[in-house]
């Protein structure tokens, strides 16, 4: 299989596990990223069984209405069942690392809502440490060279991600050479750093429900 067919794979997977538990006033949490989009596609075909949905970015957003599925600000909204979304990189404790299209914030914020957030990946993103992927930290623009001088100090190699501004007006430096090993406390620490907006670690609130597409089929993980 290719990974595009994993991504659709793992997208329909999503899709059949929160079916049973969508009522008319359901409002599910929607992605962002290329297996997002496959969960978006797949989802489009159900959506007179739902409400509607909270998408973490404008890409997301736009490609649901495109397919005339209604979304809503977060903030007319107390709670979410589900939140689906991809992965640059997860581990067997369902940690993440996530942000490759720039749009970590608003998917941590939607994260944040979410009673169970099922993460959906092609098998190439399942790692034992994590760090190989660049991990994306979105600052405010003006602290941008202070945030990078302070995470060379936490041993980082951060790297300007040039002409990307997020969502929020935000810029992003993506940080090489990291081993992550203590995933939440790497991401209390950078948080911290004045001027970060946040980080592209998703440890504190991992994902709960991991839906791994392999040559074998689409496997359901649980935290470790
Ligand atoms: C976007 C993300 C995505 O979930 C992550 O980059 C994975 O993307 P894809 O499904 O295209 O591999 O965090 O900010």
């Amino acid at each position: 299989m290719t990974q595009d067919e994993l991504k659709q794979a793992v997208g329909e997977a999503a899709v059949q596990l929160i079916l049973p538990k969508l009522e008319e006033e359901s409002i599910i949490g929607v992605g962002t990223g290329s297996t997002a989009n496959c969960f978006i596609d797949a989802l489009a075909k159900h959506k007179h069984l739902f409400d509607g949905t909270v998408a973490s970015s404008e890409a997301s957003a736009q490609r649901l209405r495109d397919h005339g599925i209604a979304v809503y600000d977060l903030n007319s909204v107390d709670m979410l069942e589900f939140y689906i979304d991809g992965a640059d990189e997860v581990n067997h404790k369902l940690e993440m690392i996530k942000g490759g299209g720039a749009a970590l914030t608003r998917e941590k914020i939607v994260a944040a809502v979410a009673r169970h957030f099922v993460c959906i990946a092609d098998a190439s993103k399942l790692v034992e440490t994590m760090g190989a992927f660049p991990l994306p930290v979105e600052v405010i623009p003006m602290a941008r060279s202070h945030v990078a001088r302070e995470i060379v100090k936490l041993g980082g190699d951060p790297v300007y991600r040039n002409g990307v501004v997020t969502d929020n007006g935000g810029h992003i430096l993506d940080v090489h050479n990291l081993s992550i090993t203590a995933a939440t406390e790497l991401e209390s620490k950078i948080n911290q750093i004045t001027g970060v907006i946040t980080n592209g670690l998703f440890a504190l609130r991992p994902a709960d429900t991991l839906l791994l597409g392999t040559s074998e089929g689409v496997k359901t993980l649980t935290a470790k």
